[in-house]
């Protein structure tokens, strides 16, 4: 894809899952990655691996819920490469629990680490982006027209859409562009912790009958980065195996 090689770009949740195959296609395409996330371990090894394979990638850890480690990791990015060309903002979680059975603790966590998160990473990113431009991807959900027993997380990725369209809109006078992605069920550990028989009942609800690979949603996600979606700009991309139609 075009516009990628040399760029540098932040990966949050790139530990494993959506993030480390978003993390491995950009390095794929000649980029240099910065693998954010709570996991010091997670991204240290990925880091190691693809840096052994002639890559370029580090780690920075943080909590992506934070504004001081936000603002510590992208200094440490641009302190070490000296320049941000993209966002991913992919962390995220589940609590899901119905609706009367929620804890304040349950709709706080998921909305700080799915949603609060996303705001905090374009706030400390885009300063750097201001003169170059840049293009930003959000990790929306099918999950934002609304779920049983998530209304913390459907709530966190339906304002991710708000957000998207807002960065989109207030930042076009800058080249930078932003993006979601709405993937549908996608096999990773966040997936691979629902019990077998649920999972077997969505595919009911999915035309192609299967779930996505995380690197299919990457290459999505890459795809919106990439020079390639140069006049896209506050769109929601669904990748779902046509589980919408
Ligand atoms: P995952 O659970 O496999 O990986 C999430 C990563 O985020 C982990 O490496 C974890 O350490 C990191 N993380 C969690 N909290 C963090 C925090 N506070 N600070 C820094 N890092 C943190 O998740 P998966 O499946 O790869 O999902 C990635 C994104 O895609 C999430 O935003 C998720 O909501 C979204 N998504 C996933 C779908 C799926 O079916 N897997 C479907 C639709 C959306």
């Amino acid at each position: 894809m075009r516009g990628l090689t040399d760029r540098v770009f932040i990966v949050t949740g790139a530990a494993q899952g959506i993030g480390e195959a978003t993390a491995r296609r950009l390095n794929e395409e000649g980029a240099i990655v910065a693998l954010a996330d709570r996991n010091r371990v997670g991204i240290e090894a990925l880091a190691d691996e693809l840096s052994a394979a002639g890559g370029r990638a580090i780690g920075v850890t943080l909590d992506v819920s934070s504004r001081d480690e936000w603002m510590a990791g992208v200094g440490t990015v641009l302190g070490r490469f000296g320049r941000i060309d993209g966002l991913v903002n992919n962390a995220g979680v589940t609590r899901d629990r119905s609706l009367l059975k929620m804890t304040d603790e349950d709709w706080d966590l998921v909305i700080d680490v799915n949603l609060k998160s996303a705001w905090l990473g374009c706030q400390n990113v885009i300063p750097a982006m201001t003169a170059t431009g840049g293009s930003i991807v959000n990790l929306s959900s099918e999950s934002r027209w609304g779920a049983f027993g998530q209304a913390n997380y459907a709530s966190a990725k339906a304002g991710l859409v708000g957000l998207t369209r807002t960065v989109a809109v207030e930042h076009a006078r800058h080249n930078i562009r932003c993006n979601a992605v709405a993937p549908g069920a996608t096999s990773t550990p966040m997936v691979e912790a629902v019990p077998a028989q649920i999972r077997q009942g969505w595919l009911d609800a999915i035309p192609l009958r299967r779930e996505a690979e995380p690197s299919e949603i990457a290459a999505a996600i890459v795809y919106l980065l990439s020079g390639d979606a140069s006049y896209v700009t506050g769109q929601i991309l669904g990748v779902n195996g046509g589980s919408a139609l």
